[in-house]
């Protein structure tokens, strides 16, 4: 089309440092698929809990939709606001252990919602070099001036925060389990730091939810960190299998947030279905506190599995399992041959993850037995050693 050689231009500069992202349709989602007759084992859902295909959760969600209709029809702040969102914001906080919660359209917008409502020109925010593109998005927007602390170093964010002294406001803004590397932040060095230097601080829970802390709570819970952390922000798109991003916090927080974040001002409210699954899996979780600890120590066995076979998992100790190849070209191969074999794992390369460090990353779900991971570690060490031969 008239105009558009730029883009093939730039699109054949992505294909040919294997950078190009093409979209894969699946028949189905979950952590084991049914493809064409085959079974797969999918390690690239964040089904974690394997509650997508719960039939509690789908009969209270099609409760919902017949009782309330397919959409909320407004935003919040014009008719949208229905008396579901905010009896699932009262569990939230009560799960959360917050005074207060808020929902957002997804997680994305929830991180961009709260970090430009809290810090704009004049302040500073301080963002973990390996934070979530949804955070950075937010950090870029806020127009705050953004200081990228080393990951999970609380002591080079402490030497940040003294630097900035003075200049605004100051928000901290981390993961407590990170997406890529499937590894813990030192959220009470984390907290001590701000607390001590009068910064808010905000964690972003979303693998952490559903799998860590009490009846899947998070760390934040699990740590006894709510009176330190500003906002505890999550989502509902991963543990709990449906959609939606939310934030924890106090009452003033979330009438400031009401008022300011244009990502939940300006668009339409979460529908009735993604309220009735939300509710659903908070009683799964409620009801089934060792959901959780039995993920994460398949995961830990899986680890094991891998680390056997002589593959490096990285910093991992959650149920993110990457595993490093460090070349752009091995990690499509990888995926490509596990493919064959009935695996799918993605290939993870910049920008998602910094450059030179490529991997394959897998999330163990519940739906994968530890049989499933057994094999998975053993036919990944096969296949990396014929593709490195
Ligand atoms: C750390 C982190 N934060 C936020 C998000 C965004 O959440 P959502 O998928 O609900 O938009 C993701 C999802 O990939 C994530 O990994």
């Amino acid at each position: 089309m008239r105009g558009e050689q730029w883009i093939s231009d730039s699109l054949n500069e992505l294909r040919s440092a294997d950078l190009q992202r093409t979209l894969v349709a699946y028949p189905q989602a979950g952590g084991r698929i049914r493809i064409d007759g085959w079974d797969y084992l999918n390690f690239s859902s964040n089904d974690y809990l394997d509650l997508s295909r719960n039939p509690e959760l789908i009969s209270r969600s099609s409760d919902e939709l017949h009782s309330l209709g397919t959409s909320a029809t407004a935003s919040r702040l014009m008719a949208g606001s229905l008396d579901v969102h905010g009896e699932l914001e009262s569990r939230l906080s009560e799960w959360k252990g917050y005074e207060c919660a808020l929902l957002f359209g997804s997680g994305y917008l929830a991180n961009i919602g709260l970090i430009t409502s809290l810090v704009g020109r004049e302040d500073s925010l301080f963002v973990d070099k390996l934070a979530h593109a949804s955070i950075i998005d937010g950090a870029r927007l806020s127009r705050a001036s953004v200081h990228r602390f080393r990951h999970n170093d609380a002591s080079h964010l402490k030497q940040s925060l003294e630097r900035a002294a003075g200049r605004g406001r100051q928000l901290i803004v981390t993961e407590s389990v990170f997406s890529m590397d499937g590894d813990i932040a030192p959220l009470k060095d984390l907290t001590t730091v701000a607390a001590d230097h009068g910064a808010l601080i905000m964690i972003d829970e979303a693998h952490a939810s559903g799998v860590f802390g009490p009846n899947g709570a998070g760390l934040i819970k699990e740590l006894c960190l709510a009176d330190t952390v500003n906002l505890s922000m999550a989502t509902l798109g991963k543990a709990l299998a449906g959609y939606g991003g939310l934030v924890a916090c106090s009452k003033a927080m979330r009438d400031l947030i009401v008022n300011r974040a244009r990502p939940f001002i300006f668009t339409t409210a979460l529908p009735p279905a993604a309220i009735g699954s939300a509710m659903a899996a908070l009683d799964v979780l409620l009801r089934t506190p060792s959901l959780g600890r039995d993920l994460l120590e398949n995961a830990a066995f899986f680890r094991s599995a891998l680390h056997q076979a002589g593959l490096d998992t990285g910093p991992s100790q959650s149920q993110i399992v990457p595993i490093m190849l460090h070349d752009n070209r091995l990690a499509l191969d990888l995926a490509a041959a596990l493919r064959e074999q009935g695996i799918i794992a993605n290939a993870i390369r910049e920008p998602a993850v910094p450059s030179g460090t490529a991997r394959l990353r897998l999330s163990v779900t519940l739906a994968h037995t530890k049989e499933d991971l057994a094999t998975t570690a053993d036919v990944i060490a096969g296949t990396v050693g014929k593709l490195r031969s």
